[in-house]
């Protein structure tokens, strides 16, 4: 893991957080950058974010919760955020979420043997046109099929696209 956020990084939070109104405006963005930096926000990462930002890490931790794409714990390159929500329930017969588990021989939040997947349940993602549907790094899938989430792991895999913030 690496060490300490670099100094340039560091600079240009805190100068982002200086132009806001409020550091809390930009709470978003420094937890997304220190998470990027580590592979999630870890116990070090929020205390330099709270420096950055001048607010306390309890405060952070509690701004982390809000987010469901903010990650306490270390997570796969790819988190797949498989909706829980009623209708997805109602237009698949077997649970994506099952399935996924099931296929990467997880439970929820543990990262894939491979380090590449970590799969998490989440509330309606908004695509309920599209149903059952899943979020991966802030793309949406769907509607889903088993065959489908096969071919769509296998080209994450040989395409790593990263993290798009989604607030
Ligand atoms: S219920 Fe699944 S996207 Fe809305």
């Amino acid at each position: 893991m690496d060490a300490m956020i670099p100094q340039e990084m560091r600079d240009q939070l805190q100068a982002q957080v200086a132009s806001a109104e409020h550091p809390r405006e930009q709470a978003i963005n420094v937890m997304y950058a220190v998470q990027k930096h580590y592979g999630y926000l870890t116990d070090e990462g929020l205390v330099e974010a709270a420096d950055i930002l001048r607010l306390t890490p309890l405060e952070v931790e509690e701004l982390a919760t809000f987010y469901d794409f903010i990650y306490r714990e270390p997570v796969g390159k790819y988190v797949i955020h498989v909706c829980d929500g009623v209708v997805c329930w109602m237009f698949h017969e077997n649970s994506v979420f099952e399935y996924l588990c099931k296929k990467l021989e997880v439970c929820a939040g543990q990262i894939s043997a491979d380090g590449w997947f970590t799969v998490l349940p989440a509330a309606c993602i908004g695509f309920c046109d599209r149903a059952p549907a899943m979020l991966i790094n802030g793309k949406m899938y769907g509607p889903l099929t088993p065959q489908l989430i096969d071919e769509i792991l296998e080209k994450l895999k040989t395409a790593y696209c990263d993290l798009v913030i989604c607030k």
